[in-house]
Parts: structure tokens; C-alpha cells; sequence
């Protein structure tokens, strides 16, 4: 968020990492979550939710919305909610802090609404593109201000909102949800097309909801969507697993590490979420997922991390949606692995909270890794052996890219240095102290 004050963090090469930890509640189910409970009927309890700073805006907004939101004196989240018809307009702009997902989302719920909404971000948020919501949205009946489809910006949604078919023209689980959400407050059926499949959490908790939610596969593979308006939302208990994109942290770490044995609690392993461990199981990670179960509706396990020798690989691009957020992360794997890594289609790492591809590859060429942008792939280079190390990152205001370099600091020959870690509380609060206590050496 802008309130956010930055400052520096050093990486020093570790020796093997061991522990046994949970890493926080989901960033994804937990938007959605707050979401859901703030406009259905009754009160939904939430156990294990993030309280990064980017679900705090959710949290704050929905609360501007008019649902009454609190933690409890056990750490459960009590959300009495509205009542989809309740919502009320709200009295300032609601800020969305650096969070793309909590931005789109709540865009597409309020665009249902029959007021006006002002939204606003950090420098960052507010270089993100918004049109991609906007579109279909103006299709459903909506009206937007914005500059050039950027944030700031205001949305007012129409007494009645029109029912849509919309084929989404990039892989992204924010704009279908967007959809879903404005779908809500429509009277008929607002259906979503998506070619490739990417996380189906508003699907999963929309149902869970007491939504009703159809999912058809078409001739040519890919998948409607629908949802029916004017559901009865009725208050749940929610229970949020790990976030297995900040679990993906101290795993690539572990696995980075000689003889390192970490155990990562209660992670989701979704299949749309879970194309990193795929990805390092073939580049030869030792990764055993004990415990599989489901867990409020998710399949989640117990993910054990062990050091590896990991070697290079093509990864396809239809891959790309299930690990989206896990790019960064990847590259660092892919810099201590043996031969090439070539990440194939990811020409979407460029509207993140930075440009993850240029800011990667910058980082990594700073970090004495040979690397290489072609198109939209990322091509990485490794030797077997952890890069020379000793430079200062920049961060640009992205979570990820921060953790990421601080997780190439474990292995690198010499420390590596981020300009600003203050963004980390976005997803992982506790990462340095998580990361400290499993034997990493960040300060
Ligand atoms: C998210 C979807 C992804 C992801 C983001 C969270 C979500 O974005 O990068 O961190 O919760 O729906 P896109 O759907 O825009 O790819």
C-alpha cells in the first residue's frame, strides 16, 4: 500500500534449511471470502484468513460497503454481511492498495450495483490495466470514468444489469471473476467463456455460497461458465488453506539448499494452482506431498522440500495460468539448476505488480545468471551451481520479485540485497521471520 515504508533487505548464503511450517491463509480464497460473507445474509466465520495488507483492503472496503467485519478473540474473522441488495454506495474512494485481485473483483461486484463507486491504488495498482474488466462490464450495462482504462476510476452500475456471453480474451481468473461477481445482480444468466483454465476459487465459494454455478465444456475444450442472478447468499464457515504461492518461498529454498528438510503444512494443491510443483518435480526437485485431503472445499496436503539437484527444462505455456504468480520464484530454481529453463508464454508476468519478465531478467543478469527474453519467453540459463550473487535488487513495488531475490540470497555466493521489502506484508507478512526460522540469514 502507499502507507507502506520502504526498506532494505539483505540475503546471506544459508546452510540447510529444516523446519516444519504453515505457511499463511491463501490471498485468493481470502478476497473471495471476504467478499462473499460481506454481501450474503447472515454472519460467516473465516479461519486461517491473510491478513496481508492486500486482503486488509478487501476487508476495509467491504466495511465501507457496510458490512460489519471483526476478528474475534481466537483469530476468526466474523463477517455479518449485507445482503447483496444492501450494499451501500460508498462515501470515499475505496483504495485498493497494491491489490490487482481485490481491485477487478470488487470493480465486477460493484458494477452490479445501481450507484456510483470511486476506486483508487498505489502507484503501482494504478498502472495496471483495467480495461480488461471494464469491456465486458460495459457490455453488462456499467459506466466507467478512467484515464486511458487505468486507475483511478469510477464505476456506476445500471438499474439493470444485462446478462452476457463473454469469451475472455486473456487467461485470467480476475476478469472471470469480475464477470461472475457483476453476474450476481443480473436477472438471467451471465456466462463466461475461458479457453484456458485458470483458478476456479470464485466458482468453488460462489457454489459454496448457495450460488448457482454451470460449468459446460464446448466442442472445442473450452469451458462456460455460468452463473444465475439474484442468488441467496447465505453466511458459511470458511476455512482458508496455505497459499501455495508463498508457500512456493521457503520450498524453492529448501530445494536450493544441500540436505535441507522443510515441511510445509496445509498447503492447496488445487490442480489450477499447482503447476509449480509439476514444473520442479520434473527439473528433479525432491517434493512428497503427504496428507492429501480436502479442506473447506480445496484438496490441500503437506508438501515436503528436500535439497536437489535440479536441471533445466521447457516449461509449455499452457501451463502458465496454473503458476502464474510462481514465474519469479521459478527463475531462481531455474538459475541454480544444470542447463536451460525455457518458460514459455509469459507475456502476462509484464502486467503484474511490475514487469516480472524485464525485472527478472535484469535481476538475475545483475546476479551473474545469463538470461535471456525471447518474445514472451524467459530463457534462464543455470550452470548446477548457485550464481555469483552480491547485487541490489529492484523491486518496484512487487511482493514476489522482493521474496524471490531473497531466496537466490540463501544460495548465492556473495548476499543479495533488495532495495525495498516493505511490500512483502501485501501476501507474507511473516516471511522473513518464517524464512529466519527455518534457517535462512535475512536482515
Ligand atoms: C488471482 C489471479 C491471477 C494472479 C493473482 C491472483 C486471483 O491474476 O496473478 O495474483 O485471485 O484471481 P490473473 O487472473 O489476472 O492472471
Amino acid at each position: 500500500m502507499s502507507s507502506l515504508s520502504p526498506y532494505p533487505l539483505t540475503s546471506r548464503r544459508c546452510g540447510a534449511l529444516k523446519g516444519d511450517v504453515t505457511p499463511p491463509g491463501d490471498k485468493s480464497i481470502s478476497h473471495r471470502a471476504v467478499m462473499l460473507g460481506g454481501v450474503a445474509e447472515g454472519v460467516t466465520t473465516v479461519r486461517g484468513l491473510l491478513e496481508g495488507e492486500d486482503v486488509l483492503c478487501t476487508v476495509a472496503a467491504l466495511r465501507e460497503l457496510g458490512a460489519e467485519i471483526h476478528k474475534d478473540a481466537n483469530n476468526i474473522w466474523q463477517i455479518k454481511g449485507t445482503g447483496l441488495e444492501n450494499l451501500r454506495p460508498p462515501s470515499k474512494a475505496l483504495d485498493m492498495g497494491n491489490s490487482g485481485t481485490a481491485a477487478r473483483l470488487l470493480i465486477g461486484l460493484l458494477a452490479g450495483r445501481p450507484f456510483t463507486s470511486s476506486f483508487t491504488g498505489d502507484a503501482s495498482l494504478c498502472k495496471r490495466p483495467m480495461g480488461r474488466v471494464i469491456t465486458p462490464l460495459e457490455q453488462m450495462g456499467a459506466t466507467f470514468k478512467s484515464t486511458e482504462g487505468k486507475m483511478p476510476l469510477s464505476v456506476t452500475g445500471a438499474a439493470q444489469p444485462k446478462a452476457i456471453s463473454y469469451r475472455l480474451p486473456v487467461a485470467s481468473a480476475q476478469v472471470k471473476s469480475a464477470i461472475l461477481l457483476a453476474g450476481l445482480s443480473v436477472d438471467g444468466k451471465t456466462t463466461v467463456i475461458e479457453s484456458v483454465p485458470t483458478r476456479d476459487h470464485s466458482e468453488n465459494m460462489l457454489r459454496c455460497f448457495g450460488a448457482s454455478i454451470a460449468i459446460e465444456k464446448l466442442a472445442d475444450g473450452a469451458e462456460a461458465i455460468s452463473v444465475t442472478g439474484n442468488p441467496r447468499l447465505v453466511a458459511q464457515n470458511i476455512v482458508v488453506p496455505a497459499d501455495p504461492s508463498s508457500a512456493a518461498f521457503p520450498l524453492v529454498a529448501a530445494l536450493l539448499r544441500p540436505d535441507s528438510h522443510v515441511m510445509l503444512r496445509n498447503v492447496d494443491i488445487n490442480p489450477r494452482r499447482a503447476g509449480l510443483i509439476d514444473t520442479l518435480i520434473e527439473m528433479g526437485a525432491k517434493i512428497t506431498l503427504t496428507d492429501q485431503r480436502q479442506e473447506g472445499g480445496e484438496p490441500v496436503a503437506d508438501i515436503l522440500a528436500e535439497g536437489s539437484a535440479l536441471k533445466g527444462i521447457t516449461v509449455p505455456s499452457e501451463r502458465a495460468p496454473s503458476m502464474i504468480d510462481e514465474y519469479p520464484v521459478l527463475a531462481v530454481a531455474a538459475a541454480c539448476a544444470e542447463g536451460t529453463t525455457r518458460m514459455k508464454g509469459l507475456g502476462e508476468l509484464r502486467v503484474k505488480e511490475s514487469d516480472r519478465l524485464s525485472l527478472m531478467a535484469e535481476g538475475l543478469k545483475l546476479c551473474g545468471v545469463k538470461v535471456e527474453i525471447d518474445g514472451d519467453d524467459l530463457i534462464v540459463h543455470g550452470t548446477g551451481k548457485p550464481p555469483a550473487g552480491g547485487a541490489t535488487i529492484e523491486t518496484a513495488m512487487d511482493h514476489r520479485i522482493a521474496m524471490s531475490f531473497l531466496v537466490l540470497g540463501c544460495a548465492a555466493e556473495q548476499p543479495i540485497r533488495i532495495d525495498d521489502g516493505s511490500f512483502i506484508a501485501t501476501s507474507f507478512p511473516d516471511f522473513v521471520s518464517l524464512m529466519n526460522g527455518i534457517g535462512a540469514a535475512i536482515s
